[in-house]
């Protein structure tokens, strides 16, 4: 029987990825969430939790979740540091570096956004943005954190010596990040097997139909576009 990693969408920019060595969990953003079915405290077995930016719909509800699973928090630098301040476990990393954990390797990526955590009255910047690419059980994950396009990706695959990106998980809602249409040209250079389009419809700003993002992005490329809806789990080989 081969055991193939599990991809659970909980919604907006939140997955997790359960693996043979170990499950992880990016951009945990529930409780903000109206569009989300599961609450933080329903997360369980997570090994680490890795974060793209400091931004409140992504940063979400780590704290709890990382509290509840004794989970390490993977993060740039900053923000690592940030959580670090917050009693928990890090691991800080930066982008264009790599690191093998127990449940596989994962490589910082650019992404083209802002990072900070802000309060009432208080803005914390928390370094740079960045994506995330996963290898785990011999997969390759592209989380593309939140990001507006940019012509790296064209080399992404140069990054992965000989492997292909297997799913990209892109965000498409516009306004702060890619929309449907530069996302599909993000599919073209990355050249991904398979597409899960996030961050849209969470809130109004960023309202959009991912059936129109998958006729573009299939009508440009051979990647197959997987509509996932918050809550759902699928097998990617
Ligand atoms: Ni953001
Ligand atoms: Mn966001």
């Amino acid at each position: 029987m081969v055991l193939l990693p599990k991809v659970i969408f909980y919604g907006h920019a939140c997955f997790e990825i359960r693996g043979i060595g170990g499950n992880i969990l990016i951009d945990p953003f529930l409780c903000g969430n109206p569009l989300a079915k599961i609450k933080p405290n329903e997360i369980t077995e997570i090994d680490a939790i890795l974060l793209t930016h400091g931004h409140e719909d992504h940063v979400g509800d780590t704290i709890e979740i990382a509290r509840n699973n004794s989970a390490m928090i993977i993060a740039p630098f900053e923000l690592a540091r940030y959580m670090d301040m917050q009693g928990l476990k890090t691991h800080p990393m930066h982008i264009g570096g790599s690191h093998d954990f127990k449940w596989g390797r994962l490589k910082l990526t650019q992404a083209l956004h802002g990072s900070a955590i802000i309060t009432d009255d208080t803005i914390i910047y928390t370094g740079n943005p960045c994506g995330f690419l996963i290898e785990i059980d011999g997969i390759v994950v592209y989380h593309a954190g939140d990001t507006g396009l940019f012509a790296d990706m064209k080399v992404f695959n140069e990054l992965l010596h000989g492997k292909v990106i297997d799913l990209a998980l892109l965000p498409i809602g516009d306004n702060f990040v890619m929309g449907p249409e530069d996302a599909a040209i993000a599919v073209q250079w990355l050249k991904p097997k398979a597409v899960i389009p996030m961050h849209f419809n969470t809130f109004e700003a960023i309202r959009q139909d991912p059936l129109r993002f998958q006729k573009i992005a299939e009508e440009k490329t051979d990647s197959t576009v997987i509509i996932m809806e918050p809550g759902e789990t699928i097998e990617i080989e």
